[in-house]
């Protein structure tokens, strides 16, 4: 049996039935239909390869469903059948699209081989149409990827630029303040207003700051550097910078952490990083009272950290978005939208995973999953 999907359509039920016994006989086992109607109703229902159609029906004209079918399923080839005195209708038929046409009666050799060379025809079809959809997720992929390495590319480049021209801006913004408190100036008019101007000035700055700050952190991923990581003593390190963050929001910070955990081979300063994006987030999101708890725990070959809040939580239609850059629901002065995505590149560059659950009013999870050993790759250092 061949893998051919024939489908015989003809009025007249002796010829039909006779040339489907026979094309049986030789491998392909067609589907019938006495009229248009009848094979436009099984197309409809299943993926046929090839058609023989007749032309002279009554109802539909084997042309009429001819270009029903090339509308509706392109891909089906279809090969007329006319009468010796029709062949005109055989030439049309072309014309719409037919893949050929045959005279009756028809030689069942020369139908055998007609009905092959359609199907390889409609094959053909498809696997180019399947790959020209490859192609073009492939070329989408790609454009994703270069979209992603120039942008790192660029933001490295104008990170470093801002920088130095804003620690000049910040230094001078600092000396007008200082200025401004001389006494030569203390009946200057509209003191206040320049005061304003000025803190507006630095808040800004330091804003920018920030935005560069987190774009250089996610770009030195691509320079990673190995190191033995004491994680317990880092996430004790951490806590004790943010502590004092935390406790003005009068929240706890309580860390659980499995003691049988050593030391894993992964990057310090971007580990360092991904925690105090987490627990930043944490502290911001997390209300007076609440409680932030770090979990440490060894699962196999993996280590899990966890940073669980019991702040306000995240809406389930955000849940897709945290991760983008530049997503935020803070305000201009309070966050950079790039924490998430910076944490999740490093993550990943670190062959580990990160995941979050959240409860809308209730709290946060995220959880970073990381190898206890991590994979040396090209262009890593170990350090
Ligand atoms: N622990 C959390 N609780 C609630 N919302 C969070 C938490 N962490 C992140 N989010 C949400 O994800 C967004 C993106 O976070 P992030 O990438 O760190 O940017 P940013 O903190 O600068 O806004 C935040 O604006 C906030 O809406
Ligand atoms: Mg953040």
């Amino acid at each position: 049996m061949t893998n051919i999907r024939l489908l015989l359509v003809d009025d007249e039920d002796d010829f039909r039935r006779t040339i489907a016994k026979r094309l049986t006989k030789r491998g392909i086992c067609p589907a019938e239909a006495g009229n248009g109607e009848e094979c436009l109703a099984i197309l409809e229902k299943k993926p046929v390869d090839v058609v023989v159609l007749d032309v002279r029906m009554p109802g539909m004209s084997g042309v009429e469903v001819l270009h029903h079918i090339k509308k509706k399923h392109p891909k089906t080839e279809v090969i007329l059948l006319t009468g010796h005195a029709t062949t005109q209708d055989g030439v049309e038929g072309i014309k719409s699209g037919a893949f050929d046409y045959l005279a009756k009666p028809v030689e069942l050799e020369h139908l055998l081989g007609k009905i092959k060379q359609a199907h390889e025809k409609s094959r053909r079809g498809e696997e180019k149409l399947r790959e020209a959809e490859f192609r073009a997720r492939m070329e989408q992929q790609m454009i994703a990827t270069k979209r992603l390495a120039s942008l790192g590319t660029l933001a490295v480049g104008v990170a470093h630029e801002i920088n130095n021209p804003l620690a000049i801006m910040k230094e001078s913004a600092g000396w007008l303040k200082l200025l401004l408190k001389k006494e030569e100036l203390a009946e200057m008019p509209r003191k206040q207003d320049f005061d304003m101007a000025l803190n507006k000035i630095e808040e800004s700055i330091e804003r920018t700051r920030r935005i560069t700050h987190q774009l250089l952190g996610f770009v030195r991923k691509s320079d990673s550097a190995l190191a033995k990581v004491d994680l317990r003593g880092l996430v004790d390190e951490i806590v004790q910078s943010v502590n004092r963050e935390a406790a003005n929001k009068n929240i706890e910070i309580v860390q659980k952490v499995d003691h049988s955990i050593d030391t894993i081979w992964s990057d310090p300063y971007q580990l360092r990083q991904v925690l105090i994006n987490l627990l930043t987030n944490a502290i911001q999101a997390t209300g007076s009272g609440g409680k932030i708890t770090i979990i440490l725990e060894a699962i196999g070959e993996e280590v899990f950290l966890t940073v669980h809040d019991t702040g306000k939580g995240i809406p389930k239609e955000d849940l897709e978005k945290i991760f983008e850059p530049f997503f935020s629901t803070k305000s201009p002065g309070e966050g950079t939208g790039l924490g998430l995505f910076v944490t999740r590149s490093i993550i990943e560059k670190l062959d580990g995973k990160i995941e979050v659950e959240s409860e809308l009013g209730r709290g946060t999870s995220f959880c970073v999953k990381l190898p206890k050993q991590h994979q040396i790759k090209e262009g890593e250092r170990v350090s």
